[in-house]
């Protein structure tokens, strides 16, 4: 079992599988990267993908969820998904959507369930301001394939102060006939994206906005839940608000994560990242690598900020950009 100095069981590893993306959402995917950071890491290969999870899984994973980058621009997605399906583990993707009409057999022979699909507004202008491609009649068609295949579909709605605050209700709106799970997401800092507090629309404030038209109620959430869950009776699908500035949920976190080029963080703000390819590669065994990774786990937020975020200078956190992390 992979245990950190606080007690917390770790199960669940999320891989970005690239960090190359048909999309260039501002937040995660400036057009522009900062000095230093670039697009098109080495990365690992199908084969070593899966000698690193066979370790994990034996230390304990229970949970593995393929992200980017966007995963489905790689060539060997399918490949990789097929391989990793071989293992004791639920299996899931986050993706953007556009290629997902191309991977639907894939997803259901690999035993896939769920995908969770990131949509930042419901009209196509807005999609294409904050994504720079027109994709967005594409990847509502997605949407509608999914659900017609009987997937869980989330939608991840990363939510702008100025930008689509002013949508909450209409993707509230789109659950009351379609079994979607909306999950609002506060803007969180990373490398080149422009952070600001006054960008940050906070978990009061999308409760306050939705409850001018809806009543609502709250859903429980599980143990290790990074969303806060609730329901708008008589709709078919949910909502949640993933509050990681303003009420951070590390307290239960029980993630690990690997990024493209090989490198294990402990979490998503962690300063540290540990080689575990070049390990691999070495031919030395990466266990003990991993185990000191997640004994080394700060308590909160990688130990770079509170929820106090207002005082926050995103400048002085030191990360990748979201897109060299993997969501
Ligand atoms: N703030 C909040 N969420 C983000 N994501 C990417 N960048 C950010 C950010 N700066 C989200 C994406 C995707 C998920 C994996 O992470 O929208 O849905
Ligand atoms: Fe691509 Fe998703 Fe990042 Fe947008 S948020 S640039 S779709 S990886």
């Amino acid at each position: 079992m992979l245990t950190d100095k606080f007690n917390r069981v770790h199960n669940y590893l999320r891989i970005s599988l690239t960090d190359k993306c048909n999309l260039r959402c501002a937040y995660c995917n400036p057009i522009d990267l900062p000095k230093g950071y670039f697009r098109g890491l080495p990365r690992m290969t199908a084969d070593e993908i899966e000698q690193i999870v066979s370790v994990f899984v034996k230390e304990g994973v229970k949970k593995i969820r393929l992200t980017g980058g966007e995963p489905l621009v790689r060539k060997d997605a399918q490949e990789i998904i097929e391989r990793i399906s071989k293992y004791p583990v639920e299996l899931a993707i986050s993706t953007n959507g556009v290629l997902v009409d191309k991977y639907i057999d894939a997803f259901k022979n690999a035993g896939i369930q769920s995908v969770n699909v990131s949509l930042d507004s419901l009209t196509r202008e807005k999609f294409f301001a904050i994504t720079k491609r027109d994709e967005f009649n594409r990847i509502l068609d997605n949407i509608y394939l999914l659900l017609q295949h009987d997937f869980h579909v989330k939608i991840n709605v990363v939510v702008m102060k100025a930008v689509n605050d002013d949508e909450l209700n209409d993707f509230i709106a789109w659950t009351k006939h379609l079994p979607l799970h909306v999950r609002f997401i506060e803007f969180m800092p990373f490398a080149g994206n422009e952070w600001s507090r006054e960008k940050v629309f906070s978990y009061q404030e999308m409760l306050d906005q939705i409850s001018k038209e809806y009543n609502f109620m709250k859903l429980q959430d599980a143990k290790h839940d990074t969303d806060k869950k609730y329901f708008v009776p008589g709709h078919d699908g949910t909502f949640a608000i993933i509050s990681t500035m303003s009420q951070p949920f590390c307290g239960g976190c029980n993630r690990m994560r690997l990024t493209t080029d090989g490198k294990m963080k402990n979490c998503l703000f962690s300063k540290s990242e540990v080689d575990i390819l070049s390990t691999l590669r070495n031919g030395q065994d990466i266990t003990p690598l991993i185990k000191q990774c997640v004994w080394e786990k700060e308590k909160a937020l990688g130990g770079q900020f509170t929820s106090v975020y207002e005082n926050l200078d995103a400048s002085k956190i030191s990360n990748r950009s979201m897109i060299n992390i993997g969501g």
